[in-house]
């Protein structure tokens, strides 16, 4: 495998050139080879410390990094954030220089502030890696995504790629957006107005407010849940009227090209996003998403570490 990655920390994809974002698929396949084998363990980070600093609720992303590192013979130590003296006021800097006293290596971090990340990495000496920070980013979300829709469908440049739902608020959006248009996708954002401002046109994507418009042009669409917890108001009048206007339901879902994928990255809202049989069905890649979420985590934690020789 060749060095051509630099970087300690990951903290987006906006600051990554295609090369480097290719070059951590590419690492990702070498992963998910070794996932395939009886004995799915590599020593590649034996003897480095991870810390799962998890500020925010998390399932598939707190989980996959702990398999990653556990999969890379590093030791790890998941912290939330009831469980850490964050609640007795420690600010997140202090937190950190005492997870670097205690020799840490790498800090894994999902915070509810955008750029948090950024922040830390400027104070520790550590690997820093977003798990999703605010509305910002979630760049490793992002690259499981292009990962699973350059698996599927084998390219991503020439591709037209929908992403519905809440944008606004949304880091997984973001990630993808810049990843996707640096690899040559075209990405259309679709959803309501008051989520989907035009402004976004200014990043280089079409933005529509008509779903059933753009369903039978898209090579894959990607719905997003609503991120109540983000918003200040409801930015909609209602689930029913999200529901009737952008909801992905089995009656729209027929508009759709039959080798669409359909993608989400959880957790899901059944039937408020998307049909419940829409989600278990033959065109969605719900669960590769977060299968292939493990070999692109030890892809990441595998680079930034300096494992590969960089
Ligand atoms: N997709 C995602 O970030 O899910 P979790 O919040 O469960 O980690």
């Amino acid at each position: 495998m060749n060095t051509d990655w630099s970087r300690k920390d990951l903290l987006g994809l906006r600051e990554l050139s295609a090369e480097e974002i290719n070059f951590v698929l590419e690492t990702a396949d070498a992963f998910k080879q070794v996932g395939t084998r009886e004995v799915k363990k590599v020593p590649a980070l034996q003897g480095k410390t991870l810390i799962n600093l998890f500020i925010e609720p998390s399932t598939r992303t707190r989980t996959s990094f702990e398999l990653a590192a556990k999969r890379l013979s590093a030791d790890i130590v998941n912290i939330t954030a009831s469980a850490s003296s964050l609640t007795k006021g420690e600010t997140l800097k202090d937190t950190a220089k005492v997870l670097e006293a205690n020799h840490a290596d790498i800090i894994v971090l999902r915070h509810g502030s955008a750029g948090a990340p950024q922040f830390l990495s400027t104070h520790v000496r550590a690997s820093v890696i977003n798990a999703g920070d605010g509305a910002h980013e979630h760049p490793t979300q992002g690259l499981l995504d292009l990962y699973t829709i350059r698996e599927k469908k084998s390219r991503i440049a020439g591709l037209h790629v929908a992403i519905v739902g809440d944008i606004l608020f949304s880091r997984v959006a973001r990630s993808n957006i810049f990843a996707l248009l640096k690899l040559g996708a075209r990405v259309t954002l679709v959803g309501p107005s008051t989520l989907v401002p035009r402004a976004f046109e200014q990043l280089g994507v079409a933005v529509t407010h008509d779903l059933e418009k753009v369903l039978p042009e898209v090579d894959v669409v990607n719905l997003l849940r609503i991120q109540h917890e983000r918003q200040r108001k409801e930015y909609f009048p209602g689930l029913g009227e999200y529901i009737r206007l952008f909801g992905l339901t089995k009656e729209r879902a027929r508009l759709l090209k039959p080798d669409c994928l359909i993608m989400h990255p959880g957790p899901i809202n059944r039937g408020v996003e998307i049909d419940s049989e829409l989600a278990d069905g033959a065109q969605s890649v719900i669960l590769d998403q977060v299968t292939n979420g493990l070999a692109v985590r030890m892809a990441v934690l595998y680079l930034c570490s300096g494992a590969n020789g960089s």
